[in-house]
């Protein structure tokens, strides 16, 4: 069921239940985060692997304090000065916060939302809330509340709807290896603002050997039929007009039927087109195509994070 009420997300929640909350990022799936069988839950209903942690959402900062220790300055900066927003800093946690969250890591990943209804949310609840994008693992994330039912309806008792997300692509994840700032996660937050406040950051988001954070997977966000990155012009001349769909970042092509082509921001700008990336995705992706492909955007400010997607988007395995 989708809706607005707040009372019902909030006693299901108390009772060990699953809500999907909007964020200001992408949609979650909400569980008490000291509840080890409803965050249990969070896992069999999302098809998620054990090893791939949760992101702890709170209401304000002090509420960190109930689960985490030793906040390393460089973190406790960001957080004044980016929080509530698209940042998810990995900090210490304390024995308070089940493991199952984690993925038995020491470490928990912990962010603030910036929307309004989830704010509200959380400041009723005494409880911080454990909470991955709302949609099968692999897939696409959701940015609407119709993208949770979608998929997830059966599975999940109430999705709060706080309409389409004013950010559209996920945290940035940053964490302190041995006091070195480090990148987990390319998002909403874009590395030239962090790096404004705490100087030059290590960058660690794609690992074969050791995949720390799932998303950096290598597969992940993807569509069910095949995509494909390139410049499109060139590209184009190897398939069949009909039977693809093209997600290009300001101008539509000629040649391609118009309703198989999304145009991720006409006026060139990132953040416009970060907000349309996903639902860009499932649009093309729900068409009777067999392929996607897109161009890059500039590799600079959100267009990094984009590209970053657009990448895992198009990679065949994990
Ligand atoms: O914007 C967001 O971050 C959204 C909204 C709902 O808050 N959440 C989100 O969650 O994207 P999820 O689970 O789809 O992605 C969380 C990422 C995963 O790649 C996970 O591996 C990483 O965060 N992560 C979680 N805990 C971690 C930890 N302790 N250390 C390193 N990475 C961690
Ligand atoms: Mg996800």
């Amino acid at each position: 069921m989708i809706g607005k009420d707040l009372n019902l997300a909030k006693s299901l929640l108390e009772r060990g239940k699953l809500v999907a909350i909007p964020t200001e990022t992408v949609y979650g799936l909400a569980a008490n985060a000291f509840d080890e069988k409803a965050v249990s839950e969070i896992f069999r209903v999302k098809n998620r692997p054990s090893f791939d942690p949760l992101i702890v959402h709170v209401g304000r900062w002090e509420q960190v304090f109930d689960f985490v220790k030793e906040i390393p300055e460089q973190a406790q900066k960001l957080a004044s000065l980016f929080m509530p927003g698209p940042l998810t800093l990995v900090l210490t946690k304390t024995e308070r916060l089940p493991d199952i969250v984690t993925a038995g890591s020491p470490q928990v990943a912990v962010r603030i939302p910036n929307h309004p209804l989830t704010q509200e949310l959380l400041h009723s609840i005494g409880f911080p809330l454990a909470a991955p994008s709302a949609n099968p693992f692999g897939y696409i994330s959701p940015t609407t509340a119709q993208h949770v039912a979608d998929q997830l309806e059966d599975q999940v008792p109430y999705i709060l709807d706080g309409g389409p997300c004013t950010v559209g692509i996920e945290s940035t994840i940053i964490g302190f290896e041995d006091g070195a700032p480090t990148v987990y996660r390319k998002g909403g937050l874009t590395i030239e603002s962090i790096e404004s406040v705490i100087g030059p950051v290590a960058i660690k988001t794609y690992n074969y050997d050791h995949p720390l954070a799932p998303g950096m997977l290598q597969s992940h966000y993807a569509p069910k039929i095949p995509l494909k990155i390139g410049q499109l012009p060139e590209l184009l001349s190897d398939f069949n007009p009909n039977r693809i769909g093209l997600l290009v970042f300001r101008r539509p092509l000629a040649g391609i039927p118009e309703k198989q082509q999304v145009v991720l921001s006409k006026n060139g700008d990132f953040a416009e087109a970060a907000r349309n990336l996903f639902a860009g995705l499932r649009y093309l992706d729900g068409l009777d195509l067999d392929l996607i492909l897109a161009e890059p955007v500039p590799e600079m400010g959100l267009g990094r994070a984009i590209n970053d997607r657009l990448k895992r988007a198009a990679a065949v395995e994990g």
